[in-house]
């Protein structure tokens, strides 16, 4: 699958600096010096108040945490009602636009287009106009407390391994492990106690590096970040960084 579609990688780079972007996607809450690690998701977590193009009925965007290898089409219904579709046209593989209402139309009534042949899908993916046969493809999402958790197969995230370390020097710093996906951007969250808060924190590439990375960049590797341990007990989140594609 070609990596984002409609933005080009440098578009999408760039996005990290203007409005392409908004973070979101947290990972558990990871505990250095023992305790139990948060099971690796396969659910993206997505605070809906971070996309404003889902604030109302009849809202409609395309999500990717990927580069666009993976593109989710995020429909809003009425209330708490969401539809989180892959856009991929069923005809023969367009990516459909996003849902459109027209002037006077309630909320949900109105469709998906297809810009390559005219296929129309309704807000929850069912197809209403060929050539296309079958409806979109929908992923499984639930909505509660403004989050939307949205079942992705195949994305693994999340902190699998967490280790106390010393530096040379002896600072007290935290190893952490987590498998992570290409054209991915991960950050890192701290805070001194479980209920937070959790802030952005700097982190090392290596266990005597210095403190300065602010951002990691996955490629399919399995990674190792070094966080400092300050206090009796750490607390970190890991972030995936959630790209609004335009
Ligand atoms: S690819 Fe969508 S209508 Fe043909």
């Amino acid at each position: 699958m070609e990596p984002c579609q409609t933005c080009s990688r440098r578009k999408f780079l760039g996005g990290l600096l203007t409005a392409c972007g908004a973070l979101s996607g947290l990972a558990g809450i990871a505990r250095a010096g023992g305790g139990p690690l948060p099971d690796l998701s396969q659910a993206l977590r997505l605070k809906i108040a971070d996309y404003p193009l889902l604030a109302a009925a009849g809202g409609s965007t395309y999500l990717s945490h990927d580069g666009g290898a993976t593109v989710l089409l995020i429909n809003r219904g009425q209330g708490s009602q969401f539809f989180v579709l892959d856009p991929t046209c069923t005809h023969l593989g367009c990516r459909v636009d996003l849902y459109e209402v027209a002037p006077r139309q309630e909320a949900t009534q109105g469709q998906i287009a297809c810009p390559c042949h005219g296929s129309a899908f309704a807000i929850d993916g069912r197809v209403v106009g060929g050539p296309a046969q079958a409806d979109l493809a929908r992923y499984s999402c639930r909505f509660a407390d403004g989050f939307l958790e949205v079942d992705v197969p195949g994305l693994v995230f999340g902190v699998s391994a967490l280790t106390p370390v010393r530096s040379s020097s002896g600072e007290a710093r935290v190893e952490m492990t987590f498998p992570s996906t290409n054209f991915s951007f991960y950050r890192l969250r701290h805070a001194s106690s479980a209920a937070g808060p959790f802030l952005p924190v700097n982190f090392a590439l290596t266990k005597d590096g210095a403190l300065n990375q602010t951002q990691l960049t996955g490629n399919g590797a399995v990674k190792r970040i070094y966080a400092a341990a300050p206090g009796a007990q750490s607390f970190y989140q890991l972030e995936l960084r959630i790209f609004e594609l335009t």
